[in-house]
């Protein structure tokens, strides 16, 4: 399965802050906010990852990924030239995708919890689409999905103003080759975006659409607006003070995954010594 990342788009509900770096460049306490996605594809296996950026920002993450061999991955980017919408990370990344299966994660989305891997793990291979759902005080702000009593997917609206459940749907998505089809069918919306949405509903017309709803032990963070973010720094902050592990350290997880050997791991650590993190992941080694 190949990964996109989403890290495009203007970011306006973090101006002045995103008006001279893009978002997804700003730390998350610790780490870049795109570290986080990009721990949480590399811990479902998928190691081939498309980073779509804005043409502004795409040196400045090349700058800080390059092609992602030093963990064991391959990085490549694309260049979204307006915010087109989500779906159309299918379309710039066709060529890409070839004939795989793909996961779309956006990158202001992060990710954390018991059970939360063996869920993404459980849903690589899709037959159709995958998206996951989880319980939001504040619905409309996001895509809402509607389930029957068996747990089926009746309907799914972006934004709406009257939702009919507390469900949203994360910025997850896993399916099969036939999406970039599917992008390039639908037609934008009145915001003018190639909507992740309408690629969903035509899944669940086909009834190819598998909604799995996160329990109360994953964390689902959207980090796209000044409380948000700040909100998910501290998060990080705490839960990384009190179990001396970090979150989303793209540099720990290839090792665990053994994309990277031990000594390779050293070799990183050293020029990040001075902030701590370096330290961290020699810390890992003596363990
Ligand atoms: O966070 C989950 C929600 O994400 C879903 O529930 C919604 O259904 C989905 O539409 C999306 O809503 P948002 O309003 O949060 O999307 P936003 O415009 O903030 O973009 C999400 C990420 O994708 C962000 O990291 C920027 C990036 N992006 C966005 C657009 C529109 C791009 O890279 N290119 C784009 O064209």
């Amino acid at each position: 399965m190949k990964g996109i990342v989403l890290a495009g788009g203007a970011g306006t509900r973090l101006y002045p802050s995103a008006r001279g770096i893009s978002k997804h460049l700003m730390p998350i306490y610790d780490k870049p906010m795109i570290y986080y996605p990009i721990s949480t594809l590399i811990q479902a296996g998928v190691v081939e990852i498309l980073i779509v950026t804005t043409p502004a920002d795409n040196a400045n993450f090349v700058r800080l990924l390059g092609d992602g061999s030093q963990i064991g991955c391959s990085f490549e980017y694309a260049v979204q030239k307006q915010p087109n919408g989500l779906a159309e990370a299918f379309i710039l990344g066709e060529d890409f995708i070839g004939t795989d299966q793909v996961a779309l994660i956006l990158g202001d989305n992060l990710f954390h919890g018991k059970g939360f891997d063996e869920h993404l793990a459980d849903s690589t291979d899709p037959k159709g689409g995958v998206v996951f759902a989880y319980s939001v005080p504040d619905p409309r702000r996001y895509g809402v999905v509607e389930l029957d009593e068996s747990g089926s997917a009746l309907n799914i609206e972006e934004k709406p103003e009257r939702p009919r459940s507390d469900l949203a749907v994360v910025g997850l998505y896993l399916y099969d080759n036939s999406v970039i089809e599917v992008a390039k069918s639908i037609t934008p919306s009145h915001r003018g975006q190639i909507e992740i949405t309408d690629v969903n509903l035509e899944y669940l017309r086909r009834g190819q659409l598998d909604v799995k709803v996160l329990d109360r032990g994953v964390v689902w963070l959207d980090t796209g607006t000044v409380d948000s973010l700040s909100d998910a720094s501290d998060f990080i902050r705490v839960l990384e003070g009190r179990s001396g592990l970090k979150i989303g350290c793209i540099e720990e997880v290839a090792w665990r995954r053994e994309l990277v050997s031990s000594s390779d791991l050293r070799r990183l650590a050293e020029p990040l010594r001075s902030s701590g993190y370096g330290d961290y992941l020699l810390s890992l080694l003596r363990h």
